[in-house]
């Protein structure tokens, strides 16, 4: 089947500080977006490549994506997005055509992601899994606490989860396409990943590998590592 990914970039990406959307924003002169499409545009599976851009900004990320070609074999849609990123990747999948069996998300905030990663996910959901998570081991132990109602003041511990057991997931996720409409009509309670969608549906969710290079832009050290990153990649 063929593949397309959805790339919601309608974030204002508020944690980076202030300035331009998120995905908008600079890394090694080039906009994070153009990256993270070129990231997922290098697999040779993925024929289309769904723009989910700031419900003001189609049209300069139209021609953003104009100017910064992509291979002949893919094509792109640019579409406006919504107020959360579960809106905004609905409304990215309202966009893919049908044929398309399988479907990635994919935040234009990791746009570093190493096309072995994009490509393992794919091999995951051809070989017949509805939902597929890029997925590492944590560092850090993470604890659970009863989230205080002014920030910074103290939070009560309520439970270690066991650190083996934890995963941290990383984009892009990949389904079945019909799970993933199915998941995005019928969930309607805030989540922060779509896999988690296709887990309330009750169905399988598997992850494969994740990559230290496939994290998210989130806070501006973050832009640090990212441009380091870039540098390393050019040796
Ligand atoms: O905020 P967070 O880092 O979880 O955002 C993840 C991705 O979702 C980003 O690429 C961001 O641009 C996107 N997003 C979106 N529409 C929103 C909020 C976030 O497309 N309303």
């Amino acid at each position: 089947a063929p593949v397309a990914a959805v790339i919601p970039a309608a974030g204002r990406g508020v944690r980076l500080g202030p300035g331009a959307p998120k995905a908008l924003r600079a890394l090694n002169g080039t906009p994070m977006l153009i990256h993270a499409v070129h990231s997922l545009a290098a697999s040779r599976h993925v024929s289309l490549v769904v723009v989910v851009a700031p419900a003001d900004g189609p049209t300069e990320v139209k021609s953003l994506l104009d100017a910064h070609a992509l291979p002949e074999r893919t094509d792109f849609v640019v579409v406006p997005g919504g107020e959360s990123r579960q809106e905004s990747v609905a409304l990215g999948l309202a966009a893919v055509p049908p044929e398309y069996g399988v479907v990635l998300v994919h935040d234009a905030a990791r746009p570093l992601v190493p096309v072995d990663t994009v490509d393992a996910v794919i091999e995951a959901v051809r070989d017949g899994a509805p939902a597929v998570v890029p997925a590492l081991p944590l560092a850090d132990t993470v604890k659970e606490v009863e989230p205080a109602t002014e920030p910074g003041a103290p939070e009560p511990v309520v439970a270690t989860p066991e650190r083996a057991r934890l995963r941290a997931v990383q984009t892009p996720q990949g389904f079945d396409r019909a799970t993933l409409v199915r998941a995005h009509e019928t969930v309607t309670e805030d989540v922060t990943d779509d896999a988690s969608m296709v887990e309330q549906l009750g169905l399988p969710v598997v992850t494969v590998p994740g990559h230290e290079e496939a994290f998210k832009v989130t806070r501006p050290l973050d832009l640090v590592l990212a441009e380091a990153v870039l540098a390393r990649r050019r040796l």
